[in-house]
Parts: structure tokens; sequence; C-alpha cells
């Protein structure tokens, strides 16, 4: 059994707490390599910024669970050699069963989500409260859903959201004892969240979103005030990124995120952890894809990856400052 606390990290406690009284969002980026790792890191160092670093069942598959906790070590000894010493949470991402969140609590992470929205509404809060039972007794934090994203999440596919029902959420929450929920309100996973169907065009042609379901928040935050609330799939898939990636070479269609606006609407409400995962992919592939273009020589992964990562900090800085709230909050 590896604890968190000996690897210098802390649960979402103390964290959600002061972003629910603060009116804004702690941004939870997920990482699957050490370039993302560094670029989080720096950027949540230069603003000040507390930070839920995200591992994914595909991250997990992808870098190993051993190497991502030794990361997760390293980075919390490279926020402090970088300067300033900011709160940081391993988390498990869409934890799709108990033995994956024992698995990773046994592991060294300090918080983990247990999705059960795909399961019947019983079966969600039976599963939640097991996990929770287990998690508390080690200080680990846990996060649950209610209400299921359109989109893809890991191994799961919906096709339609289903928004989370406010009648719910007092029942789940008093039954399971989480330390946050995970809500549904129109966001969903990747960087096509809404077919062009449900979308109006702007002058340029870019595609506008329908409005996230606000008054479903409202009600679920009048339902339980002060608790810690989470919107998944909440990238803004900036069309800048989208552009160069098909400019050199590649090919994304019809791709359309959250506006920045609503998302600083929702960082202010109970929304205290905002995900985003798509547009650092977006923002990395963008750099790879012009950098290969511009200098066909090139074979040295760090003349790619160096500017990649350096493109990702100038974005994080960029959310944590003018989107989530968060910067100057650690
Ligand atoms: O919720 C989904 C996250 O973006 C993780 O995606 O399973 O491809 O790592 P992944
Ligand atoms: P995006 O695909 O919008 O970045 O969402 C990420 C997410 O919710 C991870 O759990
Ligand atoms: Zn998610």
């Amino acid at each position: 059994m590896i604890s968190y606390k000996d690897l210098g990290l802390v649960n979402t406690k103390e964290m959600f707490a002061k972003a629910v009284k603060g009116g804004y969002a702690i941004p939870a980026y997920n990482f699957n390599n050490m370039e993302q790792l560094q670029a989080i890191i720096q950027a949540c160092v230069a603003t000040k910024s507390p930070v839920i670093l995200q591992v994914s069942k595909g991250a997990r598959d992808y870098a190993n669970i051993n190497l991502l906790r030794n990361m997760a070590k390293g980075a919390s000894e490279y926020a402090k050699e970088l300067g300033y010493e900011i709160p940081i949470v391993l988390h498990l991402d869409h934890g799709d069963s108990f033995e994956t969140c024992k698995e990773c609590i046994d592991n060294g992470f300090s918080s983990v989500m247990i999705d059960g929205s795909h399961f019947s509404y019983d079966e969600n809060v039976a599963l939640t409260k097991k996990v929770v039972e287990y998690a508390h007794q080690f200080d680990v934090t846990v996060e649950g859903e209610l209400g299921v994203l359109a989109g893809i999440e890991d191994d799961v596919v919906a096709e339609h959201s289903t928004y989370t029902q406010p009648s719910e959420v007092i029942d789940f929450v008093s039954k399971t004892g989480v330390d946050s929920l995970a809500i549904s309100i129109g966001t969903s996973h990747g960087a096509n969240k809404f077919k062009p169907e449900q979308c109006t065009r702007n002058e340029e042609g870019i595609l506008i979103p329908p409005p996230l379901r606000f008054d479903i928040l409202k009600e679920i935050e009048d339902k339980l005030p002060g608790f810690p609330i989470v919107l998944h799939g909440s990238s803004s898939v900036p069309q800048e990124y989208v552009k160069t990636i098909n400019e050199m070479g590649g090919n994304l269609k019809d791709s359309v995120g959250i506006p920045e606006e609503q998302l600083r609407t929702a960082a202010k409400s109970a929304v205290c952890k905002i995900n985003i995962d798509s547009d650092g992919r977006l923002a990395m592939t963008a750099a790879v894809r012009k950098i290969l273009h511009d200098k066909p020589g090139e074979f040295d992964p760090r003349k790619y990856l160096g500017p990649a990562r350096d493109e990702l900090k100038k974005m994080y800085m960029h959310k944590n400052e003018n989107v989530l709230g968060s910067a100057q909050q650690a």
C-alpha cells in the first residue's frame, strides 16, 4: 500500500472547499506523458494554481501505473524546484469498477472517480458507496457521476446525453457519501461535442453550440448548497488549433467545444472541478504538425515535442487565468 501522503500529494477536500467559497474551479488536466506533465506543472506554478492531474484507464494502459505515480511524485518535487509549492492531486478519471479504484488507491492516488453513470440508479449507488467506504479509510476522496455525457469515455460510448435529474442528487450524495458529483448539463467528451445540426453557424461558418443547461445546474446547486460539482467534457476546442491542424495536413471536421464564457460562468458557481483533455491534444497536435511541416528535415523528437510543450503551457496558463479563475489561488 502506497499512500499519496508520502508522495507530496493532497486529496481534493480542502481544494474544493476553497474553490466553492472563492467562486473558481480547479483545473483537472489529463496527462499520459512527460511533456504534458511538464507543461501542466510549469503553467500551474507560473499562475500559482492548484491542480488535479488526471489519469484515465487509457492513460494507465499507455503509460503504466507505477510510472504515472512516480511522475506525479516527481511533479510535486518539480513544482517546488520551480519555486512555488502548489497543491497537487493525482486522480483516477472515469474509474469503471471497484477493482480499478482500489488498485489506484493502493498505488498512491489521492482521489478517484467511480463512473457508475451507465448503470441503473441503484447499481450506481451501491458501487459508488462501496468505493467511498474503501477510499475514505485512506483519506482518498471520491467523485461520483449522475447523468450521462454523450461521446466517448474510455470504452464506453454514449450516443445521446441524459441530463442529470436534480431530483436524484440529494439521495445519491447522502446514500453514497461521495465528496463531489459530476453532472451532465450539455457538455460531452472529445473534439466534436455537438452534431452540426444541433448548432448554428456564424458569418465565418464556425459552429456555435447550444448553451449549457444552467437551469439544471442552478437546481442542483439549490438542492446541495456548497457541495462540489464537477464538469467533464469541458474543452473549448480552440478553432485556431483546428485550423492549423487542417492546414498542416490534418483532417478534423465539424469540431466544436464549450465556449469559454460559459465555462467561466460555471466556474463561478458550485462547479469547482473542470475537466480538460481534448484541448491539450489539439494544442500539441497543432504544434507538432506545424513544426514537421515547416522543418521537414527535423527528426529529433525534442525539437517538436519541446515547442508542443510550450504551446500547451501557454494554453493551460490561459485556462487558469481567464477561464477557470484558479490562478493566484494556490
Ligand atoms: O474522459 C475521457 C478522457 O478524455 C480520457 O480519454 O481514455 O482516451 O485517455 P482516454
Ligand atoms: P474533453 O474531451 O472535453 O477534454 O473532456 C475531458 C474529460 O472530461 C476527462 O474526464
Ligand atoms: Zn470525463
